[in-house]
């Protein structure tokens, strides 16, 4: 036993040369018009170290892919299904049907309920305000119901618009809650800190940036290159530290100063805005891990912090109306594969994670603008790229993205291929009206891609079932 152990981690050690952050997570959501299999995600989880992954429901195919694995899991009630858990026996069911009946030798490592995604974000005008504390209460209260209350927590990852400095006193020391929702937020809180459960709060330094075009560039960065911010002494040098303690006396003003926090989401996307690219994300994440893998916390909690990165793939199929970058926050691209060097161990090696292994293309075939078309009527064209860009994802042709620099034609050209993509590569979807045509040459150009996209998968694993059978079976030969 000994030494396989030893050669086990000869083995492992020699592939990942060390290993990850401890406790590093990450986002895998599944908005894309072509997912990949669970069983390869789940796969390149597993090659890549990661042993935790926070999702945003609890689909069947995803939670068999993840069982068996020992991943550890965070399960999703997604903020449309809110007002249902207010019925205390639909909450029950929602446990009983997606947490408990994966709760078996070999099934799936549930650790949390996030109940909601970002419910109190202003952008939704307080249509959740009155459905999720209850949500909160009614599952928890079933998790300790069905007995599993001690191992598996709910939490509600939040926006960190729920709380705020005052403008006229910006520093992390005046953090509180949001004017609007203060008893709201401190009656979570207490109820969070009964259960022993996590307060889970989502922190976005490229949305700083973004919003905000005096934001100090470096200071949405780790590398101190910025004018700090001084609070009581504390001198802040990134805006990471400084929303999270910002958190910190937010909590400490309703009592509950020292409640465990996750960061739910941290990420930087790479393309889609003038600040979304390959550099500044590795810049990113290489600031964020170096940190994480030291325990540096921030200067109000020095130490281990729980981080969920996002994402894991890019969403080709999530809404933009927060911006384009919305389709690029994967720290692998739509078919899995490494997008830039990252340092998930945390000790400044950089290197190109492992990326889906077994993948199922479509065939090597774009559509393309036709320079031969007859009548080229520039109205009609601009129609059809648009129409093609309605059903597809054009967001890399934007200002400051990776395909800006295309010229009238391969823009076109651009915006047919992906809507041929996401169609199957079916023959009727390349026409546009005569102005486009099939090619099989890559016109790729610069750091604009022209994609080939995935085999949507006719493979959907084990049922559950016979999952628990195996299971069971296993039992009955071992024992
Ligand atoms: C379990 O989760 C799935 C996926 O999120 C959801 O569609 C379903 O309604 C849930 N089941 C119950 C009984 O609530
Ligand atoms: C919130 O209100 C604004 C302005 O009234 C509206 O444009 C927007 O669609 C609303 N959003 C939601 C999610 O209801
Ligand atoms: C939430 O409840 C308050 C107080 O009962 C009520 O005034 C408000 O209209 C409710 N909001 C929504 C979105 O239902
Ligand atoms: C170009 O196409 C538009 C609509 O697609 C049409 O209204 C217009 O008459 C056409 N122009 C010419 C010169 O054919
Ligand atoms: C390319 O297409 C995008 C999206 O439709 C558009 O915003 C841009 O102006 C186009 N560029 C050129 C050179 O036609």
């Amino acid at each position: 036993m000994m030494n396989l152990w030893f050669l086990f981690w000869v083995f492992f050690v020699g592939i990942f040369g060390s290993v990850n952050v401890e406790g590093l997570g990450v986002n895998w959501g599944t908005m894309a018009t072509h997912k990949l299999p669970p069983k390869i995600v789940v796969q390149m989880l597993k090659d890549n170290g990661i042993q935790k992954v926070k999702l945003f429901d609890a689909e069947d195919s995803t939670m068999s892919a993840l069982a068996g694995s020992g991943i550890e899991v965070m399960v999703a009630i997604p903020n449309d299904q809110l007002t249902a858990m207010n019925d205390y026996d639909t909450a029950k069911k929602w446990v009983r049907r997606n947490v408990t009946r994966y709760n078996f030798n070999g099934g799936v490592n549930i650790k949390y309920v996030a109940v909601g995604n970002e419910p109190f974000l202003e952008s939704y005008n307080n249509s959740f305000l009155n459905v999720t504390f209850p949500a909160l209460q009614n599952i928890q209260n079933a998790l300790n119901e069905a007995g599993v209350g001690d191992s598996i927590k709910a939490t509600v990852p939040l926006n960190a618009d729920v709380y705020n400095s005052p403008a006229n006193n910006p520093v992390p020391s005046s953090g509180k809650f949001r004017s609007d929702i203060s008893d709201l937020m401190a009656q979570i809180v207490q109820f969070l800190n009964k259960n022993k459960a996590p307060f889970t709060v989502n922190i976005y330094p490229f949305l700083s940036l973004y919003a905000n075009d005096d934001f100090p560039l470096d200071f949405a960065f780790f590398d101190g290159g910025s004018t700090p911010i001084i609070d009581n002494g504390i001198s802040y040098t990134n805006v990471f530290d400084a929303n999270f303690d910002t958190l910190v006396w937010a909590l400490r003003s309703v009592g509950f100063g020292d409640m465990p926090i996750f960061i739910g989401e941290v990420g930087w996307p790479t393309d889609g805005d003038k600040h979304a690219n390959l550099a500044y994300a590795q810049r990113f994440y290489t600031g964020l891990l170096k940190r994480l893998g030291a325990n540096q916390g921030t200067p109000m909690r020095p130490g281990f912090i729980e981080v969920y990165m996002f994402g894991l793939i890019d969403e080709d199929a999530k809404s933009i109306a927060p911006g384009n970058f919305e389709r690029h926050w994967g720290i692998f691209s739509y078919d899995g594969q490494p997008k830039y060097p990252i340092d998930l161990s945390g000790q400044g090696q950089n290197r190109l994670l492992i990326g889906a292994q077994n993948v199922q293309y479509l065939e090597k075939k774009w559509c393309v603008f036709n320079p031969n078309a007859k009548d080229l009527n520039l109205t009609k064209l601009g129609e059809n790229i648009n129409y093609a860009c309605t059903f597809s994802d054009c967001t890399a042709l934007g200002y400051g993205s990776s395909c800006n620099n295309l010229d009238a034609q391969a823009n076109a050209s651009y915006a047919f291929n992906m809507y041929y993509q996401v169609q199957n590569q079916a023959d009727l979807s390349c026409n546009f009206q005569g102005l486009a045509m099939l090619t099989s040459e890559n016109m790729s150009q610069g750091t604009c891609n022209f994609i080939i996209q995935i085999a949507s998968s006719g493979f959907l694993g084990p049922s559950l079932m016979t999952l628990a059978l195996v299971t069971v079976l296993a039992f009955f030969f071992v024992y």
